[in-house]
Parts: structure tokens; C-alpha cells; sequence
């Protein structure tokens, strides 16, 4: 049995839009931050006398999503030449779902634990395959603090590239995560990707700016430009949710209270509080502070009517296994 952990990552500069469907490779390359305190824990058991793959969410069997954690152990189990079906257990310390990214943590930890589980020596590269398969933002929280999933043009098309740019003390931001609904969202990520890219009048020309996002990002990062950091990713992210408002019929991620939180930050901004927003596909919000500011936006946001729930947290380290590593190796690699 072997525990792994990881924490959902926040992109600053978004993915939105798959590539190719049957491989989940995303249309777009993207940077995040990986969060501390928010976290998924899975344990993995190979079992010989197991008949089927069996699935926990928070301690209750989780059918439906079953089979996208079937298919992202089977290359693994693949490349181990194991054929045991798996007891897996996760639990998250935070709402499943809801646009918190718990599918890059949730991938990310069950990778992780599986690969160590079966005794798979294997590369980074491999891993971030695995998990893009079954998210395409969970390779990111394979690694800690700032972290790019490059897509390469040239040599080889659509290869992904995950690269860490920067431990969480480079920068040590701190994270506000403003909780606005606890429902799940009515349309998820990839049905909401495919219309996107289906029906939007804006779907190419983002597609061609994304470069562009990802070094003005990437050199904001470099030299811890917070302005420029802010510029880039409250574009990426209005830019992103300009294109799912426009495909037929219209994404609407948000509620009432996430755009009040909206203006809220950028009303402390202009107030010289050093705090930009993001928001993924849902309707939390997450505002992401230079350290010091944090305790003056988590009192402001807890203010805001219909905010049911703030939480904070530093940048923090990559997926990890947290128990049970020195288990016998049941198959060698
Ligand atoms: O990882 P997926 O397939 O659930 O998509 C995530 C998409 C966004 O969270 C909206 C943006 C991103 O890059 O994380």
C-alpha cells in the first residue's frame, strides 16, 4: 500500500482546448503555481484477487469516475506488465469538482502512488504523459511552485514538455482561494473545451496568442514582476472565459459573487495592494497575493456577500509519496 500526495495547481496562464481528444493533448501550452495547503491524498493497493478496479472518494465509492482512474493506471500497469486490478482511496481536504483543479491533483498523486507501488523506475517525462492523459492540467502538479507544460511545435508536434521554473521560495506568493458555491459545475472542463473550440469566433486567435502569454509570463516569473505577472494572467484568464462566453450555447462559469470578487481585487490593486485574480471552470475565485498582503485580501474577500468559504495558502512542492515507500517491490521495472 502506498500513500502520495499533491496539491492543485492555479493557472495563471490557462490551457483551454484540446489538440487532439483521443490523446488529451491540450491545444495550448500553460504555467500555474502549485498550492501547499489545499491537498489530495490516494493510497494504491495492486490486489491479485481483486476482479475489478475499485474507486473511493472522501470514503464513498465513486463509480462514475472510475473508469477515467481505470484508464490512467492501465499504461502504467502497462509498462509494469501487471495485470492486478487496484484498491485506490483519495481523499480531498477541499470541494471535489467545483473548479479547484482536483482532477491535476487527483491524477497527479494517483500516478505518483502508482508508479512507486508497482516499482516503476520511471522519467518525469513518462510520469507527465500518464497524467496528462487523464487531465491536462495535472501534469503541472507533478512539480512544485511555478511550473510551465510546454507544448513543442518543432521537432516533434505535440509532445509536451513539463518544466519546473521555479521552487515556491523563489517567489513565495500566497494564494487566496474565495469559495462562491459548492455545487458542481454544470458543464466540466473537456464538454466545455470541445464546444469552445467547436462554435467560438474567438478560438484560433487564441490559440496564437498563447505564446505570447507564456514568455511575458514565464519573464515575469524570472524577475519576480508582479504588475507583469498580474497584467498577464487576469488577461489569460478574462480571455479564456471571453471564449467559452462566446461558443453556442454560452459557458457561464461564474456567479454573481465571483464577479464582485472580480472588482473587489482589482479595487485593492489600484489601492496599491499587490493582488491579482484567476479563475478556472467554476465560480471560485483565486486571488494570488505578494507575501505580506495576504491577511488584508483574505479579510476583504471573507467580507463579500455570497463568499461562503476562504481559504489561503502558500506555493508548494510537487507530488511525493507520503507513506508506505519502502513496501516491497512487487514488480521489478
Ligand atoms: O485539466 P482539465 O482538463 O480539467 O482542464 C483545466 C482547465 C483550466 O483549469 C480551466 C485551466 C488550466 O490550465 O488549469
Amino acid at each position: 500500500m502506498i500513500k502520495a500526495q499533491a496539491q492543485p495547481n492555479i493557472a495563471l496562464v490557462k490551457y483551454w482546448g484540446k489538440r487532439h481528444r483521443s490523446s488529451n493533448l491540450p491545444a495550448v501550452g500553460s504555467l500555474s503555481v502549485t498550492l501547499e495547503s489545499l491537498w489530495t491524498q490516494t493510497e494504491i493497493e495492486f490486489d491479485p484477487d481483486l476482479p475489478e478496479d475499485l474507486f473511493l472518494l472522501n470514503g464513498i465509492p465513486d463509480p462514475a469516475s472510475l473508469v477515467r482512474v481505470s484508464r490512467c493506471l492501465d499504461p502504467i500497469r502497462q509498462r509494469a506488465s501487471c495485470t492486478h486490478r487496484a484498491r485506490i482511496q483519495t481523499h480531498n481536504n477541499f470541494p471535489t469538482s467545483a473548479g479547484l483543479a482536483s482532477s491535476a491533483s487527483g491524477f497527479a498523486a494517483l500516478v505518483t502512488a502508482a508508479t512507486t507501488a508497482l516499482g516503476l523506475k520511471v522519467t518525469a517525462e513518462e510520469k507527465s504523459e500518464w497524467a496528462r492523459g487523464a487531465s491536462g492540467s495535472a501534469p503541472r502538479s507533478l512539480y512544485g511552485g511555478f511550473v510551465e507544460l510546454r507544448l513543442h511545435e518543432t521537432p516533434a508536434p505535440g509532445r509536451t514538455e513539463l518544466v519546473p521554473l521555479a521552487p515556491p521560495d523563489h517567489w513565495p506568493l500566497e494564494v487566496v482561494v474565495a469559495i462562491t458555491s459548492l455545487s458542481a459545475k454544470p458543464v466540466g472542463s473537456t464538454a466545455g473545451m470541445d464546444r469552445t473550440a467547436e462554435t467560438s469566433p474567438f478560438y484560433d486567435r487564441w490559440i496564437e496568442a498563447q505564446p505570447a502569454d507564456l514568455d511575458e509570463a514565464r519573464s515575469a516569473v524570472q524577475a519576480r514582476d508582479f504588475e507583469k505577472l498580474a497584467l498577464v494572467s487576469e488577461h489569460s484568464c478574462l480571455k479564456m472565459h471571453g471564449l467559452a462566453l462566446a461558443a453556442k450555447p454560452g459557458l457561464i462559469y461564474w456567479n454573481g459573487t465571483t464577479v464582485t470578487c472580480l472588482t473587489v481585487i482589482r479595487d485593492l490593486r489600484a489601492r496599491g495592494i499587490p493582488v491579482f485574480f484567476t479563475v478556472d471552470a467554476g465560480p471560485q475565485v483565486k486571488a494570488i497575493c505578494e507575501p505580506g498582503a495576504i491577511r488584508q485580501v483574505a479579510g476583504v474577500m471573507r467580507q463579500i456577500p455570497g463568499v461562503l468559504e476562504v481559504m489561503t495558502s502558500r506555493l508548494g512542492p510537487g507530488a511525493r509519496v507520503i507513506s508506505g515507500a519502502q513496501a516491497p517491490l512487487m514488480f521489478p521495472s
